[in-house]
């Protein structure tokens, strides 16, 4: 059902709203990218889900979502954000391009409630979230060819090799968010992880849609032979990890870009860099 005809709902509706949203997500067919942290709502979080939620936040649906209705009728441009956290970041990039919409997918009740709390603290209208797996909501929710835009901020990097199947980013969803973009929409992504960097951009370099705007070659550092698929891997159907091939461990591959003027720098992020981190920063087209 559209956010819009839930504004000034009856407090009983609106508790059935809020069940909706925040629906255990329970299917365990696949590996999943994040880990339902117990966290505790904040009492200043649960009043912005309370007051906030109903015109803010979009229940999942098995359907495609309208994203003009979804937004107040608006036709901006329409960003997609992937795990925004406690929601910083898309709050100030929401605030500084108000003349584009965000969509923004998070998973961890507090987190939602944060931002629902930036929203309300800024008057920010051109924000609607969704709480749910963003696989799940790419494949139901956004229909092909409808985002101008994506942001996956610090997805979580996974760093024990037995838990990179849990990375997100892996050559189907790269086809799954490829397919979502207009012609000429943009993808970016940023990490702190170097293995996880490279790991992006081999896997989304291979994707004959999108078009790395890097002027910059890169040589891989961080996977060895050691790291290849097996045959026997590869023959399976249902491997999804991601391997490098020996021809990517040997070449040289358009690279990262400079941090977009946009995307404001953490606290966390500022700590890293002052402690000699890097971070690395994707920007893809399609094509
Ligand atoms: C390391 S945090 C980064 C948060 C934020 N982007 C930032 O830069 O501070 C990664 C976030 O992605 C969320 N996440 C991971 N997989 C997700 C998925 N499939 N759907 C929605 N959120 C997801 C996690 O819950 C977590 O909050």
């Amino acid at each position: 059902m559209p956010i819009v005809r839930l504004v000034g709902i009856h407090p009983f509706q609106n508790k059935l709203f809020k069940d909706k949203c925040f629906v255990n997500i329970t299917r365990t067919d696949r590996i999943r990218s994040f880990v339902l942290r117990a966290g505790r709502t904040t009492a200043g979080q649960q009043r912005a889900i309370d007051e906030l939620g109903p015109k803010f936040l979009i229940p999942f649906q098995e359907y495609a979502l309208d994203l003009q209705q979804a937004f107040s009728g608006s036709s901006h441009p329409k960003i997609l954000e992937i795990g925004f956290g406690m929601g910083e970041t898309t709050a100030k990039i929401a605030a500084l391009r108000s003349d584009d919409d965000f969509l923004a997918i998070e998973v961890h009740p507090p987190g939602v409630g944060a931002l629902l709390k930036l929203i309300g603290e800024n008057n920010l209208t051109n924000l609607r979230l969704i709480r749910h797996d963003a696989v799940e909501v790419l494949e139901k929710m956004l229909a092909p060819n409808s985002l101008d835009g994506i942001h996956i901020y610090f997805a979580d990097p996974w760093h024990k090799k037995r838990h990179h199947k849990r990375r997100l980013i892996q050559a189907e969803f790269v086809k799954l968010l490829a397919s979502r973009l207009k012609p000429e929409a943009y993808l970016h992504l940023a990490t702190d992880w170097h293995n996880y960097a490279e790991q992006m951009l081999l896997a989304l370099n291979a994707e004959s849609s999108l078009v790395n705007t890097s002027t910059k070659q890169t040589a891989i550092e961080t996977f060895s032979a050691a790291d290849l698929a097996s045959d026997l891997e590869l023959a399976k159907e249902s491997f999804k990890e991601f391997k490098p091939s020996l021809q990517q461990l040997d070449a040289k591959h358009p690279g990262y870009v400079e941090r977009p003027a946009y995307r404001p720098t953490t606290k966390f992020e500022n700590r890293g860099i002052k402690l000699g981190h890097g971070v690395w920063d994707l920007v893809y087209k399609k094509n």
